[in-house]
């Protein structure tokens, strides 16, 4: 964990106190941007400081840092330089890459990635070999000639994601290998439903990063001011909201939404889609409406509009976000021409996944899969069948 000194003694206190509390301890290095904010010896220790950065002028000492720190994370076996040409045209399929928005890209001494860009539909050209060293400004150059994602092989990309969970855990000295341990965002009970339907390891720990970052951008959003804070917190704090959320991050990712997209625009929708229900009522019928009556009811008929007015009014949403949240219901109530957008789909399905599976007492996963997507489009099905990996037509009724 990195500390910039330039926060006041206060603030470094509470963090550090923060950090003491936490059960399982990774290492803490201060940053001093000035040499006046530099901490001497003694005080570093008092903190519990493993080390200092002193006036660091670009990432290259973080990561020097963290090399030493965790020396295996940089060991990179796996993944070796792929056989195409750099620099020429090269016929490939979509299907097998994945976007990584280029801001996004980690920049380590020599690139953990084959790395393309994509000139149109199923063309690419390769920039890097894994193993390359990278230019200083590489990034920059990319983003500077309008190239928002660089894309990378799905598989290299799943061997990394495999190797980073691996090398997290014996980096943290963490003893267990039970994933539900490890998700630090979703609920116990969520993600022991998600388990149950048969969402693999590497989903679960994919949709609890998803949720983390959409909760983090809501945090951001409150902490500039616009005084939504209980709101907020009650939807993040949701598992109904939490268990939509991370169904639509993976149908994003498995639709080819570019990370940064997927979460400021599937994550908030999906996070705040019953953001009408659950700003009053901490506790909602699970179960789709058909038990419900009375105030339930009326609350349930109107919740997607209102939601939508609610965002609207808040001023800080996408218009794709309260578009999504105002159409959530409509694939479920017969209008199955209501010109929906794709974000809205997702929340839509995921909402309805959650309800007729992850939270049903009698989940039933190819029913599912069978008969409740038709109304969606035929993409929305494949990326569900794909996330639990089973095939189309087996269990057709
Ligand atoms: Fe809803
Ligand atoms: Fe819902």
């Amino acid at each position: 964990m990195f500390i910039s000194l330039s926060f006041t003694q206060v603030e470094i206190n509470e963090f550090v106190n923060q950090y003491h509390a936490l059960e399982r301890k990774v290492p803490l290095v201060a940053i001093s941007h000035n040499a006046r904010t530099n901490m001497s010896g003694a005080k570093l220790q008092d903190f519990g400081f493993s080390a200092q950065l002193e006036q660091p002028i670009d990432m290259g000492p973080l990561v020097k840092q963290l090399q030493q720190l965790f020396p295996d994370k940089h060991k990179w076996d796996g993944i070796e330089a792929s056989q195409e040409a750099k620099e020429s045209e090269l016929e490939l399929s979509d299907q097998d890459f994945l976007p990584i928005a280029t801001q996004d890209f980690l920049q380590t001494d020599k690139c953990f990635f084959n790395v393309f860009v994509r000139l149109n539909a199923n063309k690419f050209v390769k920039i890097l070999n894994a193993g390359d060293p990278f230019d200083r400004d590489f990034a920059e150059k990319y983003n500077a000639q309008k190239f928002e994602s660089l894309w990378v092989k799905k598989s290299e990309h799943q061997q990394y994601t495999n190797l980073s969970e691996k090398n997290a855990s014996s980096g943290l000295k963490r003893q267990s290998a039970d994933v539900g341990r490890r998700i630090a965002h979703l609920g116990d009970n969520v993600s022991q439903a998600l388990t149950r339907v048969g969402l693999s390891d590497d989903n679960l720990l994919y949709a609890d990063r998803f949720l983390e970052h959409s909760v983090g951008f809501l945090r951001q959003q409150r902490l500039e001011g616009n005084g939504f804070t209980k709101m907020l917190d009650d939807l993040a704090n949701s598992e109904h909201c939490a268990a939509v959320s991370v169904i639509a991050g993976l149908l994003a990712s498995h639709l080819g939404f570019e990370s940064t997209k997927a979460v400021k625009v599937v994550g908030l929708a999906a996070l705040l889609h019953d953001v009408a229900i659950y700003k009053d009522r901490k506790e909602f019928p699970a179960e789709l409406p058909l038990m419900l009556t009375g105030a339930d009811l009326e609350l349930f008929n109107g919740h997607a509009r209102d939601g939508a007015k609610i965002l609207a009014e808040m001023g800080i949403f996408d218009e794709v976000v309260i578009q999504a949240v105002a159409q959530h219901h409509d694939k479920k109530t017969n209008l199955e021409g209501h010109a929906t957008n794709l974000v809205g789909e997702i929340v839509s399905a995921s909402d309805l996944f959650c309800h007729q599976v992850v939270q049903a007492a009698n989940p039933q996963l190819d029913r599912f899969l069978d008969r409740e997507l038709k109304p969606y489009r035929p993409q929305i099905e494949a990326a569900f069948r794909a996330i639990f990996k089973r095939k189309p037509g087996r269990h057709a009724v």
